[in-house]
């Protein structure tokens, strides 16, 4: 297992460049399901959980080959296995992403129950009632969602609460589906945006993206196209706070502000000035850190998954502040390992209440899930000393080369064998 060793204190300066985004590669790869032709992927990042796609689609069958470090071809023309099998999905949840597109384009699938997560219990229950509205029929047995349907038909599905990859699974599933499929009360994140323009360059014919409800009218098959993944916005804003906390001065080349609206205002409250171009976002901060009370909640909320990170944010300002996680109901791992770090949080339920403080000291601390560990990260580039966090394969699955990333800006890091 590796760890990360940082030595605090340091700050950063120049230039980075955002990968793609994680959570737009992952559906736009388990799409290419539903296509017989080869398909070519651009802007893909190098994580573990990109991996773990591969496998499991080539496990099924897929021709994958890399013609770049982030470009793929993706040929699903023969497919043996429409089987997801527990070993891998219980390392990423995402593989349920494969249940749409092999139902709708087989009709039948049978993919493991992904099970909970440590940030909660991560059900599918809607990615199941989408699908039996569709006319699927599902069993659950063994841990495994058995899954047949001759063909798919459209129908109209409310989601409650809205899901990203529910509204990513029936979106998929709805394109080969006979008839139009409206989906009301959908996920607007740009992820899926990028994955819908995907399915339309394949032939799909899909209207609403970015909006409360997408309308499918399904068609008989698609083919072969070429696409781009968007560049990761939560990457891209813990960048952005980790320039805040280190009163720094950073360029993130290829990030788009525009997916990042809301924390981007939030990030100038905190006391940051903040220049956005097309292809950049440029940040300074070289002023006490403001405190700012959030409440996490879908796009274009503030996003559930930069909470943490801006958690490490409020520790350290002038004041107090109070963060409601409202998506998941166990998001506030990271908070225990700050505490030890001399963070001043109090939790009531799913609200934090913060004191800022004005100096953490490193420790030896522990990842939990991918973005706790990007929060103790950011807390270890300012703590005084040096901080060693284990298990860093929990930020490999989200972060392309964050080790290396940060000392080509100054930061003080190693990756380490533990
Ligand atoms: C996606 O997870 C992201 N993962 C998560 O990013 C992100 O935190 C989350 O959306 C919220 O934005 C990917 O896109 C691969 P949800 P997802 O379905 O789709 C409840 C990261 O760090 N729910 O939008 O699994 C659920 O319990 C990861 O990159 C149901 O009740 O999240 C939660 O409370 C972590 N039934 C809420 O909806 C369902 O069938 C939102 O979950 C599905 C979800």
């Amino acid at each position: 297992m590796q760890k990360l060793r940082i030595k605090g204190r340091y700050s950063l300066n120049g230039e980075l460049n955002i990968s793609g985004s994680k959570n737009a590669a992952l559906p736009i790869m388990a799409a290419c399901l539903l296509c017989s032709e080869e398909v070519e992927i651009d802007n893909i990042p190098a994580l573990r959980d990109i991996n773990t796609m591969i496998r499991l689609i080539t496990y099924m069958g897929v021709k994958i080959s890399k013609t770049s470090d982030n470009t793929v071809k993706i040929n699903a023309h023969r497919i043996k296995e429409k089987f997801a099998p527990y070993d891998l999905v219980k390392t990423m949840r995402a593989s349920i992403l494969v249940l749409g597109p092999l139902l709708a384009r087989f009709g039948e699938a049978v993919v493991s129950l992904p099970g909970g997560c440590a940030i909660g219990a991560r059900p599918v229950n809607l990615h199941i009632e989408g699908l039996k509205a569709m006319g699927a029929e599902i069993d659950l047995k063994n841990g495994y969602i058995h899954a047949k349907a001759r063909r798919l038909k459209g129908c109209e599905f409310s989601f409650n609460p809205v899901s990203v990859t529910g509204t990513a699974n029936l979106m998929m599933a709805a394109c080969l589906a006979e008839g139009a499929t409206i989906l009301n009360n959908c996920a607007k994140e740009p992820e899926i945006v990028n994955l819908g323009e995907f399915l339309i360059s394949m032939g799909a014919k899909i209207n609403g993206l970015g909006s409360d409800h997408i309308l499918i009218e399904g068609v008989d098959k698609l083919e072969a196209t070429a696409c781009r993944v968007i560049p990761d916005r939560i990457e891209a804003a813990t960048f952005l706070i980790a320039a805040l906390i280190t009163k720094s001065n950073l360029k993130l080349n290829g990030a788009l502000a525009e997916h990042l609206r809301e924390p981007i205002n939030l990030l100038e409250e905190a006391g940051a000035s903040i220049s956005i171009a097309q292809e950049f976002i440029e940040v300074t901060s070289l002023n006490e850190i403001i405190p700012v009370s959030f409440t996490t909640s879908p796009y274009p909320g503030i996003p559930t998954d930069i909470q943490a990170q801006l958690m490490v944010l409020n520790v350290l300002a002038q004041g107090e502040s109070s963060i409601e996680e409202t998506i998941f109901e166990n998001r506030f791992m990271h908070v225990l390992e700050l505490q030890r770090m001399g963070a001043n949080i109090k939790l009531q339920s799913n609200i934090a209440k913060i004191k800022g403080v004005s100096q953490l000291q490193s420790a030896q601390v522990m990842a939990t899930d991918l973005r706790a560990s990007a929060a103790l990260v950011l807390a270890a580039l300012v703590a005084n000393g040096e901080t060693e966090i284990d298990r860093i394969y929990h930020i490999d699955r989200g972060y392309e080369n964050i080790d290396k990333k940060l000392s080509l800006i100054g930061a003080q890091v190693e990756r380490i064998e533990s």
